[in-house]
């Protein structure tokens, strides 16, 4: 079968796309719509239906080819070729219909779906805009308002909302049927809209009354997005595109709408955004992984702890319909921890984001008990007590005890050794971390630690599970802090340092936030809580460098100060809004311990904050890829913009490092070194070398 077949069944001219694994909308695959739907005009064909082979309906057009030079015809071209079509066309959806792949469908003259299939308009994600015509079509289907927002988000809808939205003419039921589904049902409604002799409808020719919108619209939907899409140019240009799909022609719409894709496609934005959608593809695999290796059925998980991370995984789970059976120590911690969860789903059911039935079915999936035999038949354990190696090796050794032969034994551990905790079981190759990140239920990063005896059906399991409950794994092998955490102690090292010097909290954080970072540093650490990095520095009393560098979360967290748990830490905190304000008394506080440590404050500007923080995560990230705890620079970019808050629009921080260039990375890297003698600038060998022969971190791959 070539990518794209054409025959005719009872009178219907079938245009059959099949190009693997989504039928991206590659040159061929372009071109070959062109010329079926060209030939069916001259043939006996009375209706022309476009169908795909495989898992899905287009998915867009192929983002591999973004950058390289355009070859005909475009998408434009193909979309112009289907409208002009003097038999009605008719688009049959299933899977997933994105981006180019609906604007193919918003083409057509009628549309239809199974109704398992979604359907959106993705490009934003991408820092794009929809380029064949989404902005002008969608608006003239589903209003401006639905529009807007189906763009601008980038979430695809059910098969019914779409219809509800008029975007799909029909949502097909036939999709039980065992053979071909689609094609029948799909088939018999070309006929039908035959014996209907159902008129040629060109989205483009609806009119969009001029008044469909308040005057002032557009002007207040931009200045929402610019709070929403901080540093992302593609949501203003959307509305742009849908403010001319009112106020002016189709093809002044089109002409603008094409013009600010080009503009999209060659912005540094959106070249980040690509990086990070197939750096999220690639670092699900393992690296020297042997091809029949099997993941493992996971089909009942146990929990140990329901504190703040126990209970967040356990609504992943239950959200995925796998049962749960959660472990504490006594009763009134277990109906603490249920509680919890109870209540987060409850917040989900009042903002509309989950139904009361979902609720209930999730909340049926989580069992508490304080009996180690009831995990004795689970496939998975995840140990989330509190962090201590100790603690930690007793529930290991107990699993290892109870627990059915074959089950994966993991830890969400931050920072203790995997293999110490493997050590004490008799099944070192089932054990694995899954570090999970707070809020568990929300955040999407799940470093996946391979100890080092861990088997390849588990990692191939934990890859594969992670997926199945929508989180993006990336491997890490064991070491303190793994990737996230070790080159994240590097950045707060860094901002405590510019404290200490004479940067306060408040620039040191809009330094950061205003280059796009989630959050700044120090507002992240008021909001984990200060006293977990100082338990950790008690520890190690007699480390020079932590009464050095942090010497003033140590005073207060002496101070009662937590973060904003205790209403302040290095902000003060409005019990209402919750929103920070600088404190003069932390400020002062700073300046003391400063000029006690024999440090005379001087004034640092932005640039050398941001320099500092980034270098910092850019030399220990180096490192990280020298040693092989991460397979590749891409799933460190991965794991910041997941986990960390790293603005997508600049890659992560290795993508970033990549667009210094190696040169640039190595001459500030040695400047500071040469300037502060601090051992945490001696430049990586693997940033050393990259800088001699002139390649990237990205073409890195380590085994
Ligand atoms: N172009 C090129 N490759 C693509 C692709 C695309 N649009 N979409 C997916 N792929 C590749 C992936 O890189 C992956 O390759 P790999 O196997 O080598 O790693 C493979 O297809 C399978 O993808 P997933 O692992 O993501 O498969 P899933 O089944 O989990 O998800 C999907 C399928 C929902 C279609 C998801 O791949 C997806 O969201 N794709 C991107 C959709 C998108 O952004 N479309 C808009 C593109 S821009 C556009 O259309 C511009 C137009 O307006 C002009
Ligand atoms: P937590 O203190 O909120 O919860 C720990 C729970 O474990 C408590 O409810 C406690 O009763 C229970 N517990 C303690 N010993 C137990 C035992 N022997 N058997 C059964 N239950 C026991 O702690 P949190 O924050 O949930 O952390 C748990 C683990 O997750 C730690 O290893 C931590 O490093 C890790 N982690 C924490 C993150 C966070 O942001 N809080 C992020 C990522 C990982």
């Amino acid at each position: 079968m070539s990518v794209v077949d054409y025959e005719i069944r009872n009178q219907i001219g079938i245009v059959r796309l099949n190009n693997p694994p989504v039928n991206a909308l590659s040159q061929a695959l372009r071109a070959g719509i062109l010329a079926a739907v060209e030939r069916a005009q001259t043939d006996e064909s009375r209706a022309i239906l476009i169908i795909c082979e495989g898992r899905t309906f287009v998915a867009g057009a192929d983002i591999s080819e973004f950058n390289q030079p355009p070859v005909l015809p475009t998408l434009p071209d193909v979309v112009a070729g289907i409208e002009q079509s003097q038999k009605p066309v008719i688009a049959a959806l299933h899977g997933t219909a994105l981006g180019g792949g609906l604007e193919l469908a918003l083409a057509c003259h009628y549309r239809c779906a199974l109704p398992s299939a979604k359907v959106g308009l993705p490009e934003v994600k991408l820092g794009l805009l929809p380029g064949a015509g989404g902005t002008q079509y969608l608006p003239r289907l589903a209003g401006v308002e639905a529009a807007l927002e189906l763009i601008t988000s980038g979430n695809p809808v059910s098969a019914q909302r779409a219809h509800t939205l008029g975007v799909i003419d029909a949502v097909l039921d036939d999709e039980k049927s065992p053979v071909t589904p689609l094609d029948n049902a799909a088939i018999a409604y070309a006929q039908t809209l035959l014996s209907q002799s159902a008129p040629l409808r060109r989205v483009r020719d609806i009119e969009i009354p001029p008044d469909t919108v308040s005057e002032n619209y557009f002007h207040k939907a931009r200045e929402q997005l610019a709070r929403r899409y901080r540093g992302q140019p593609a949501p203003q240009l959307i509305a742009d595109c849908i403010q001319a799909a009112v106020e002016k022609p189709i093809d002044a719409g089109l002409a603008l709408e094409r013009m600010h894709f080009e503009r999209c496609l060659h912005s540094s934005e959106s070249a980040a955004m690509r990086h990070l959608f197939f750096a999220e593809r690639q670092c699900t695999k393992v690296v020297g992984l042997a091809k029949d290796v099997t993941a493992k059925p996971v089909r009942s998980v146990g929990i140990i702890g329901g504190g703040t991370m126990g209970g967040g995984i356990a609504m992943n789970f239950a959200n995925a319909g796998i049962p749960v059976r959660m472990l504490e120590i006594n009763d009134e911690a277990m109906a603490r921890g249920l509680a919890i969860v109870q209540r987060n789903y409850a917040a989900s059911v009042k903002k509309g984001r989950l139904t009361q039935e979902s609720m209930d079915r999730a909340m049926a999936c989580i069992q508490g008990t304080t009996d180690y035999a009831e995990l004795s038949q689970v496939d998975l354990v995840i140990e989330a007590v509190f962090e201590n190696l100790e603690i930690k090796q007793q529930v290991f050794r107990k699993l290892d005890e109870v627990c059915k032969p074959g089950a994966i034994l993991a830890s969400n551990t931050s920072y203790q050794d995997l293999d110490a905790i493997a050590a004490v079981t008799r099944r070192p190759e089932d054990v694995i971390g899954l570090h999970f990140f707070s809020p568990a239920n929300v955040m999407k990063l799940l470093e996946v630690v391979r100890g080092a005896q861990t088997s390849d059906s588990v990692l191939a399991t934990a890859m594969q599970l992670a997926r199945a409950i929508g989180k993006v794994p990336v491997l890490s092998r064991v070491c303190y802090g793994f990737i996230g955490n070790r080159m994240l102690n590097q950045y707060f090292r860094q901002a405590h340092l510019c404290l200490m010097e004479g940067a306060t909290p408040a620039q040191i954080d809009g330094a950061m936030e205003s280059w796009g970072m989630a959050m700044g540093p120090l507002a992240v650490g008021d909001l984990s809580g200060l006293d977990i990095g100082y338990k950790a520095r008690q520890a190690e009393p007699d480390n020079p460098d932590h009464q050095r560098v942090y010497c003033l979360p140590d005073a207060l967290v002496e101070m009662g100060r937590l973060g904003q748990k205790t209403g302040a830490g290095y902000y003060r905190y409005d019990p209402e809004t919750r929103a920070r304000e600088e404190d003069a008394e932390v400020l002062a506080l700073a300046r003391k311990l400063a000029a006690e440590r024999g440090v005379t404050p001087r004034s640092l500007s932005d640039e050398e904050i941001r320099n500092r923080l980034l270098l910092a995560l850019v030399n220990e990230g180096a490192r990280i890829l020298e040693e092989g705890v991460a397979q590749r620079a891409s799933d460190i970019d991965v794991v910041y913009a997941n986990g960390y808050g790293f603005p997508r629009y600049r890659g992560g921080p290795m993508y970033f490092a990549d667009q210094l260039g190696g040169e640039a990375v190595l001459v500030r890297l040695r400047g500071l070194y040469a300037e502060t003698g601090d051992p945490c600038w001696k430049p990586a060998a693997l940033i050393e070398s990259l800088a001699a022969t002139g390649k990237n971190f990205t073409d890195e791959v380590m085994a």
